[in-house]
């Protein structure tokens, strides 16, 4: 059985996790990992149906989702979490349950994803219109300590998943496509 780990994707709204996490999971798959992504309306609707936005809402989110991350990784699955998850606290939490964990802070200025507003979500929290809207009016709390930082207005999303997926062999999660080591 290959090593199980937890990848777990930290940013804002916009920042790219879903974006990135896909790439990597198909990456993996190509390796012939098991994989499981968790994601976003999925996790919502199902596991965390009735939770809000209020920040013990979102640290019970949160728990509830490292928990299935944990029970995964620890039965050899590859698995990918992909939430904004702005509390340190509860993510460093997680981390200390999760043999293999391994946090990717998804970077990106706040301009930018104003800029971007792929959702108009952006637009709609400046205006006062959304409420808790992480990064406008709820605070995200930066990783000190991540594994990967990816910086999304210098990269493209290739980018940013090829520097993951070198940290996981890195770490010895994944092993070189072509056999060798360094
Ligand atoms: N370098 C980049 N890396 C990732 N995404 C990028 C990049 N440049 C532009 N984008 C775009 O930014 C958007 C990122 O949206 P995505 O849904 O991946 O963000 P998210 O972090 O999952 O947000 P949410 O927390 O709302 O789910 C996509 O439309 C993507 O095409
Ligand atoms: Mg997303």
């Amino acid at each position: 059985m290959s090593t199980g780990f937890t990848l777990w994707f930290t940013g804002l709204s916009g920042a790219g996790k879903s974006t990135i996490s896909q790439l990597v999971e198909q990456r993996l798959r190509e390796r012939g990992l098991k994989v499981e992504l968790l994601d976003g309306d999925v996790v919502r609707t199902n596991l965390s149906k009735g939770l809000g936005f209020s920040k013990e809402d979102r640290d019970e989110n949160i728990r509830r989702i490292g928990f299935v991350c944990e029970l995964l990784s620890r039965n050899g699955v590859a698995t990918i979490a992909a939430f904004i998850s702005p509390y340190r606290a509860i993510r460093d939490e997680v981390r200390g349950k999760i043999a293999n964990f391994v946090e990717v802070y998804v970077e990106c200025p706040l301009d930018t994803l104003i800029a971007r507003d792929v959702k108009g979500l952006y637009k709609r929290a400046l205006a006062g219109e959304v409420k808790n809207f992480t990064g406008v009016s709820d605070p995200y709390e930066v990783p000190v300590n991540p594994e990967v930082v990816v910086r999304t207005n210098e990269q493209t999303p290739e980018q940013s998943a090829t520097a993951v997926v070198r940290k996981l062999e890195e770490l010895g999660y994944l092993s070189s496509p072509n056999g060798t080591h360094g």
